[in-house]
């Protein structure tokens, strides 16, 4: 057998489900940056975890205002995703400078992307440091989709796809999918 170190350890566990974070900045401003490093924790609370470097502006927001919308993105927005995952906003306002439209969210102050398919309105409690990141652990207050690309069992892949993040510029399209037989 012959084996093949992919460059990082962390290549083989993408492609992965691209977010796109809302904050409420010190300046009062809101502040938005692309995630993959997402997954979610628990069923009771419904809690998500993204992995965020500290360094990153959106962690200096979310120490300022503890609400955050998780807006989920599809391959028609790869551009804009790439672009707010880029650029810092403590250099440009991401929000004015790629002309990102928010909306009010139903149950929390932070507004939510428009363009994204589906939203989840979040509060953070709690987080871990680790390494150079911290993982934040939103609980979900509030969820939903537009109801033309999703259905109870979440994404309609017949009429579009989560945007899935591999490496750099690379975002992968929903395949084709396959049932396991049930369990004997
Ligand atoms: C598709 C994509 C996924 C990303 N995933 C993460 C992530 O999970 N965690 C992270 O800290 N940065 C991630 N980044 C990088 C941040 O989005 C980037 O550092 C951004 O500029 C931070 O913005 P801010 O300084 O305005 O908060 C990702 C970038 C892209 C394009």
């Amino acid at each position: 057998m012959e084996y093949i170190k992919p460059k990082k350890f962390y290549y083989v566990l993408h492609p992965r489900p691209t977010a796109v974070i809302v904050s409420k900045c010190p300046n009062m401003k809101y502040n938005i940056m692309s995630a993959s490093w997402v997954t979610p924790v628990s069923e009771e609370p419904p809690t998500i975890a993204i992995a965020i470097d500290r360094e990153a502006y959106t962690n200096q927001c979310l120490e300022f205002h503890r609400e955050a919308t998780i807006n989920i993105p599809t391959m028609e927005q790869i551009d804009v995703v790439y672009s707010v995952g880029s650029v810092s906003g403590r250099e440009v306002d991401k929000i004015s400078k790629y002309g990102i439209v928010l909306e009010n969210s139903n149950n929390i102050s932070v507004p939510r992307w428009r363009d994204a398919a589906c939203w989840y309105e979040t509060k953070i409690i709690g987080f871990h440091d680790i390494g150079e990141v911290r993982l934040y652990i939103f609980e979900v207050i509030d969820y939903y989709c537009k109801k033309d690309v999703a259905n109870e069992w979440g994404w309609d892949i017949y009429k579009t796809s989560p945007a899935l993040h591999g490496v750099g510029r690379t975002f992968y399209y929903v395949g084709k999918y396959a049932r396991a037989k049930s369990s004997t």
